[in-house]
């Protein structure tokens, strides 16, 4: 039940049947002016459609035309009589007969009363695609956390949902392993215990890179602090002989060369840092001296690969099953699956064909050298082959969009990637636009970067990024010491034995980590910290499997089953007499609101928000109404199935957001 679309299709009615109807175009658009209303005193909704139209009809203002809206409506069946506010607000307060009507309803069915969408779509979700060859790190969980929800929100809304996970299985990290092997693999030590291997390989190869790039960069970083240091002493020295305005704006063009003067330094620092690392490391400092142009030795690794050469592809094939055993085993501790998975490697043997298809067609052309894509809004082209032959990440991805196109014809395609690659992406979109490489919407799904305390990307303290299998640990630890700690369980009868214990620690830990990512607007960085997101209060996944438990707690104390309630609410009807009762039972009726408004914008958040608010108005109803001993068996059943109804929508939520629920906790 969709509460606002009821509402929108009334006023919908009603405005056509307005004495100005005719003079305003577009009336639908208005209809759908439905909000929640912003203070509950005021009602459950509001129709803000009287202040724009107010101001197009001539000789009326917003509080006539909110007057003549409500002698059109047709809305007793749903509302008690609505009434005007402010400049020309309609204020909505739905009849409780409306809405217990609507709970046993929602009590008989299933789906927690969602109906499916009437002309579902096919939407593609490109998420997770991490590049192989290394351990997955922090950086990984946003990626896949909001598509997997995405996916499963879409899906329960009725759409057809296909998910492809785009693995980097073809690109840069396989020339560091492939140069790791030749150079510092033990092929014995690999063919045994492959996985560890090719980790420590990678890490070897990727902080000699690294430490030549820092040589390489120090005296640049420091010439860039000299020349800044010396623009920002002339704008302070400028500022101080300046006065009004032009001192303000000497004094402010002095802060922003501050703020750069500390990024640089930051990035000399960080550089600095990698080096004394393998300073301090013989082994490793004579291999540095050793393998000197180790950045290009590796990029000639990649390319040989890609032109086929037999032994990088023999090894390549080696250590690919390897690399995807280790990630497909944090797939299944985050109980995330994939209907696809066609990685980057998938799409080589097209490259070729689409560039020559875009020069043939003229959208491509060479230029120095490069086959380049030039769109008029932006300065730089795509490029889509280097002189050298090789072919770029973007060249795969106008690959893979046409393969989708022919494969599956898609209505939308969802990158979840890193905002770092918005730029990629809007090149993308446009060239996609120019070339009708596809009809699908696209859409880059943004997010922000996960941040330690200190509020810098998070790190372990060498300075890699944290593996995700330790961070899964940590949280599986923390939240064993919140929720199974003795003090917690007293009550619990029987008590809970070690399996159990473990069972639920692993999944509120899990849970809790999919959950405050989520909980964030997924535009927006947030701070990593373990302790707020298992806590038991708050917006907490903990929380919200608590107020589950519960459910169940409070129908095992009153002795029926969901079932049993189901059949009692038959009989009975539903009949709300309390405050606390209202509210819960509107709450839960707004479900599908909230699952809309995901699909509406790509956010989870929407659905997070939700399950805490449901949690807190069934706190609420707990604190103030009692079950057990309920004045009158109709209002016992009544609670007995919001209860039941909490616990469905609640659970229902969380395995959308990918978390599963405990009986007990
Ligand atoms: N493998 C890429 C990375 O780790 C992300 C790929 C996203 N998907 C895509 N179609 N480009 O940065």
């Amino acid at each position: 039940m969709h509460l606002p679309s009821l509402l929108t299709e009334r006023f919908a009615d009603a405005l056509s049947r307005c004495p100005f109807a005719s003079q305003i175009e577009d009336l639908d658009r208005y209809a759908g002016m439905i909000r929640p209303a912003g203070n509950p005193k005021f009602g459950d909704y509001q129709a803000n459609c009287a202040m724009p139209i107010g101001k197009l009809v001539a000789g009326s203002n917003p509080r006539q035309v909110a007057a003549d809206v409500i002698e059109q409506l047709r809305l007793d069946d749903v509302c008690e009589t609505p009434e005007i506010a402010g400049p020309g607000f309609i204020n909505l307060r739905l009849k409780d007969g409306f809405i217990q009507d609507r709970l046993s309803e929602m009590l008989a069915d299933q789906r927690c009363g969602i109906r499916p969408v009437g002309s579902p779509k096919t939407i593609l979700i490109d998420y997770s695609s991490p590049n192989v060859a290394k351990p997955m790190h922090v950086g990984h969980i946003r990626t896949t956390v909001i598509g997997n929800c995405l996916a499963k929100t879409l899906k329960f809304l009725g759409h057809e949902v296909i998910t492809d996970n785009h693995l980097g299985d073809w690109g840069t990290q396989f020339g560091i392993i492939i140069y790791g092997y030749k150079h510092f693999g033990d092929p014995e030590v690999v063919r045994k215990d492959p996985v560890p291997e090719l980790a420590k390989l990678y890490r070897i190869v990727h902080q000699l890179m690294g430490y030549h790039k820092a040589i390489e960069n120090v005296p640049k970083y420091e010439a860039e602090i000299a020349r800044l240091e010396d623009l920002h002493a002339a704008a302070i020295h400028e500022a101080e002989s300046a006065v009004g305005k032009e001192a303000k704006k000497k004094r402010k063009s002095a802060d922003s060369l501050a703020k750069k003067i500390a990024s640089v330094k930051s990035d000399l620092k960080s550089a600095r840092k990698a080096i004394a690392a393998t300073d301090n490391d013989p082994v490793m400092k004579q291999r540095a001296q050793a393998h000197p142009n180790i950045g290009a030795a590796v990029l000639d690794e990649t390319s040989k690969l890609h032109a086929d050469d037999p032994e990088n592809l023999a090894l390549w094939e080696q250590f690919l099953p390897h690399c995807k055993d280790e990630i497909n085993r944090i797939y299944s501790r985050l109980n995330v699956t994939f209907d696809h998975t066609l990685g980057e490697s998938f799409y080589h043997p097209m490259l070729a064909e689409i560039v020559d298809d875009l020069k043939a067609r003229g959208l491509a052309s060479e230029s120095d050298g490069a086959i380049c894509i030039f769109l008029d809004q932006f300065d730089a082209p795509m490029i889509i082959q280097k002189s050298d032959g090789a072919y770029l990440y973007a060249t795969t991805d106008l690959a893979t969009l046409r393969y989708r196109q022919e494969t599956f014809q898609p209505d939308e395609v969802l990158y979840v990637v890193d905002a770092r690659q918005s730029e990629h992406f809007e090149k993308l979109f446009a060239v996609a636009e120019a070339t009708d490489l596809t009809d699908a919407k696209l859409v880059h799904v943004s997010f922000g970067t996960v941040l330690g305390e200190d509020g810098r990307p998070m790190k372990t303290r060498s300075g890699s990024l944290i593996g995700l299998e330790s961070l899964l640990d940590d949280a599986v630890q923390a939240a064993y010491e919140v929720v199974c700690n003795p003090d917690r369980l007293v009550k619990l009868d029987p008590p809970m034995d070690e399996q159990e214990k473990r069972l639920v620690s692993e999944r509120v830990g899990i849970g809790a980590i999919k959950y405050a990512d989520l909980a964030h607007d997924r535009t927006s960085d947030y701070k990593f910290n373990l302790s707020k997101m298992v806590a038991l209060s708050g917006n907490t996944s903990t929380y919200a499997q608590y107020s589950f438990a519960r459910t169940t707690s409070i129908l095992r104390r009153n002795g029926v089953t969901a079932d049993e309630v189901v059949e009692r609410v038959k009989q009975s009807g539903i009949t709300l007499t309390e405050d606390a009762e209202r509210a819960l039972g509107l709450q839960l009726l707004q479900f599908q609101e909230a699952l809309q408004n995901v699909y509406d914008d790509y956010r989870p958040n929407h659905l997070v928000d939700y399950v805490y608010s449901t949690a807190e108005a069934f706190s609420k109803f707990n604190d103030q109404c009692h079950v057990l001993n309920a004045e009158t068996e109709q209002i016992q059943n009544t609670r007995l199935a919001l209860v039941v109804l909490t616990g469905r929508v609640i659970k229902q939520a969380l395995e959308l957001i990918g978390i599963e629920v405990v009986e007990r906790m």
